[in-house]
């Protein structure tokens, strides 16, 4: 399984209205995870802190929290015990430092990773922004709307009658009959995030994938999140960007070593954490 590109961008104010994240009605629940446990096993991997004479610095135990070793298989306890409710019309950030289970919570909401313990009951379809996974750069733009949109559960009648919605979207024009491996890193966002847009999901998790380029590109994308709540989804936004996680979700859950420490408005979750990391910055000087 890949890692999404960690791609850090701000938001600028003015891009956005201020009234973007404004409280709408909420439907009914959507998706309850009761008590999720993932577990990722890795074979070959080597003991955390293992090596002779000096205990294990600071770094190695850190980084090796969450860890157990046992005979060549590493476990990696990503997900600890997350309980939360979501609602329909409900945009919810994800906020939390790197390796905190961001990703893994949303591939396990996106049915991707089986839970170890614990229960993710989903209404509808869950879809997970993950085309970067399937889309391949040696192919033209158009190759890989195809498959991106097979990727989201869209027929091929489907993603062909989108297609020229989905170009005219990204905003890339004829450059979408090149090989994506020849387009900027912008170009490549706002064709990736238009395929995973095309495809209005009951649940949307989109994972760093709002890294796109310009603002005039981030306020069309913004635009195509709120029309998809409105059609009653509930939309997750992980971000690292807290400028855009406070436009454009109403609620936020701050994820911590794989447990949820904070769910609630999205001003208040992300002050909290911002607080926290310039601690921790603090403390690591
Ligand atoms: N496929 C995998 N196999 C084994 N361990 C994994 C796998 N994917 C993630 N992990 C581990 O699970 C933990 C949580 O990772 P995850 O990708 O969910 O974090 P994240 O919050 O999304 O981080 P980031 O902000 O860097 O994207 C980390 O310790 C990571 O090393
Ligand atoms: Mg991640």
């Amino acid at each position: 399984m890949s890692i999404p590109e960690e791609i850090d961008f701000e938001v600028d104010a003015d891009d956005l209205s201020p009234l973007a994240a404004d409280a709408r009605p909420l439907g009914a629940p959507s998706l309850v995870v009761d008590d999720l446990y993932i577990t990722y096993r890795v074979f070959g991997g080597k003991r955390v802190g293992a090596g002779v004479g000096a205990p294990p610095s600071l770094l190695k135990r850190l980084l090796g929290r969450g860890r157990t070793h046992v005979g060549g298989v590493t476990s990696v306890e990503a997900v600890k015990g997350i309980s939360f409710v979501a609602r329909h019309g409900e945009s919810i950030g994800i906020v939390g430092i790197n390796g905190s289970g961001k990703s893994t919570l949303m591939r396990a909401i996106a049915g991707l990773i089986p839970p170890t313990q614990g229960a993710v009951y989903v209404s509808g379809d869950p879809s997970l922004l993950g085309v970067n996974a399937v889309l391949m750069g040696s192919l033209t733009g158009e190759r890989n709307v195809m498959i991106g949109g097979l990727a989201l559960g869209l027929s091929p009648e489907e993603v062909r009658e989108k297609f020229d919605d989905i170009v005219e979207f990204s905003g890339i024009g004829d450059a979408v009959y090149l090989p994506m491996s020849a387009y900027s890193s912008g170009m490549g966002a706002r064709l990736r995030f238009a395929i995973s847009a095309a495809a209005v999901p009951d649940v949307l998790m989109i994972d760093e994938a709002l890294a796109t380029g310009d603002a005039a590109f981030r306020k069309k994308s913004k635009d195509r999140i709120d029309a998809i709540r409105d059609q009653a989804a509930t939309v997750f936004l992980v971000s690292h960007s807290l400028a855009t996680i406070e436009s454009i979700c109403s609620r936020t859950l701050w994820i911590h070593q794989g447990k949820l420490v904070m769910d609630g408005p999205a001003a208040e979750v992300c002050a909290a954490y911002k607080a926290f990391v310039k601690a921790q910055d603090g403390a690591s000087r």
